[in-house]
């Protein structure tokens, strides 16, 4: 009987687009759906791309693999994955691998990592990130793990994966449920380059005056400079779309609230757990919300403001280009500082300049921009922000006035900018000599005896506030 490489199970479109990229790159897959009808048209209509070994059950499934089994899990996070871990686990043996590539938190691939450990199963949480296509044509790979699960995966995964320069876009992230937190990160950095595009667009239009189409083109020029990347690439072409049944500005005529599946609240949330800032993907989630509250948008319609109206600047939106690249050296630092913290935390020893590479391409926040991040990483491997990097500091250097002008005209027109303001004001946070959590500090010694350090002294301190104001050691 013929076997297959690897197995996918779950053929919803990710799943059958993986499913085909690997039978295309000459690897036999086993493929299997809860319902039948979805194999059997997956193998009529694209039988002929490669070796499909349809199985109407998980027992004849399971039994089509090689071994070590090596079987994708494709549905959607949550009881779902649960689920079908619990209807395929019974039918494996020690040293099989069970590879989750859909969008899991990593405390639950944590659990599943540890629970199936027990029985000898690898369980391998895999990031998979750009979409129906990237499935189907190389997508970034973040697979999680043990080191032997990825010799087992690694190479199939890196042949499937899109590949810049020669090198694919997928490398062995670290144990248990690493893949799947940088994953998270991953989505959390792309919730805040799509803010920080979208406040950029809401600023050519109602403080430039420019018009959709106008907007479109100034992204394609862009999209040819040092933001080059997906999204911008995108923006241009949504900005430039039409709507067929009114004539107008495609963009006109989508309702502004926009929608989330949660991981980005998932990176803030992990954030604020490990202590770690990252107010740009926080911003980019709470943009995401009121725009959401209709009610609550519908009754402040009426506060009193500016008027949106032309700045009159010629250079306007050069300086948003400036805005914009500063804006996004911040998210990008914020979600690094993150993974950092994340693999402390959990002791993965993630290689942050290994992410970059993975991301240069096939996801969807693949840019030019992270082979500088790359690069960052390759001169300081152990830096604790890439913002003072060489080039980065240059660029925050140079972007200085126009950012603040942006922020500020922002302000000014009351056209709302949070992404643009929270990354200044950590730009500015780091860069301060002093910051005001001395008074905080002193705050709360006062109502609540919670103590201060001193500049001059080692220890902790407390004054008599209600007494004769004396200063006491803890
Ligand atoms: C990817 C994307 C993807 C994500 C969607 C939708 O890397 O391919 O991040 O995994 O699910 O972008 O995310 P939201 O619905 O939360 O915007």
């Amino acid at each position: 009987m013929e076997t297959a490489r690897i197995g996918v199970t779950g053929l919803a479109v990710m799943g059958r687009n993986l499913a085909r990229n690997l039978a295309r790159h000459g690897h036999p897959v086993a493929v299997h759906n809860r319902t039948a009808a979805r194999t059997k048209a997956l193998v009529e209509e694209f039988g002929d791309e490669g070796t499909f070994l349809p199985a109407d059950t998980p027992e004849r499934f399971v039994a089509s693999l090689e071994r070590p089994r090596r079987l994708v899990i494709m549905v959607k996070a949550g009881a779902p994955t649960d689920a079908v871990i619990d209807e395929f686990a019974p039918l494996l043996e020690p040293g099989d691998m069970i590879v989750d590539g859909g969008n899991a938190h990593f405390a639950d691939t944590r659990r599943r990592e540890a629970a199936l450990r027990e029985r000898g199963i690898h369980f391998v949480g895999t990031g998979i990130s750009g979409g129906e296509e990237g499935a189907l044509h190389g997508p970034s790979i973040m697979p999680g793990g043990s080191a032997e699960s990825y010799e087992a995966l690694g190479p199939l995964l890196e042949d499937i994966a899109a590949k810049v320069d020669g090198t694919p876009c997928c490398t062995h992230v670290g144990p248990d449920g690493a893949g799947h937190f940088v994953k998270m990160v991953h989505n959390g950095i792309e919730y805040s380059d799509m803010q920080l595009i979208a406040e950029s667009y809401d600023l050519l239009r109602h403080a430039a005056g420019f018009a959709p189409a106008e907007i479109a083109e100034v992204f394609r020029t862009w999209n040819t400079g040092r933001l080059e990347s997906y999204l911008i690439e995108i923006t241009a072409e949504v900005l430039a779309h039409t709507d067929a049944a009114t004539g107008k500005p495609f963009v006109d005529v989508v309702l502004d609230q926009a929608e989330q599946k949660g991981t980005g609240r998932w990176t803030v949330q992990t954030a604020l757990d490990l202590g770690v800032p990252v107010g740009g993907i926080a911003e980019a989630v709470f943009a995401r919300s009121v725009s959401g509250h209709a009610d609550l948008r519908e009754a402040s319609r009426d506060l009193p403001g500016p008027a949106r109206g032309t700045v009159g600047d010629a250079g306007f939106a050069d300086k948003v280009e400036k805005a914009l690249y500063a804006s996004k050296i911040v998210a990008y630092a914020q979600g690094f500082h993150e993974i950092q913290a994340g693999s402390a935390e959990y002791g993965w020893n993630i290689d942050s300049g290994a992410m970059a590479t993975i991301w240069r391409g096939g996801c969807i926040i693949r840019a030019r921009f992270l082979d500088r991040i790359r690069a960052a990483y390759e001169a300081d491997p152990s830096t604790p922000t890439l913002l003072t990097d060489d080039h980065f500091a240059e660029a925050l250097g140079d972007a200085q006035d126009a950012w603040r002008d942006v922020v500020a005209t922002a302000a000014r027109i009351g056209v709302p900018a949070p992404g643009f303001a929270t990354a200044l004001a950590y730009y500015d946070s780091l860069r301060a000599d002093r910051l005001p959590a001395a008074l905080t500090q002193g705050q709360r010694d006062f109502f609540g005896a919670h103590t201060y350090r001193r500049v001059d002294r080692d220890g902790s301190f407390h004054t008599l506030w209600g007494g004769d104001r004396t200063e006491v050691t803890s």
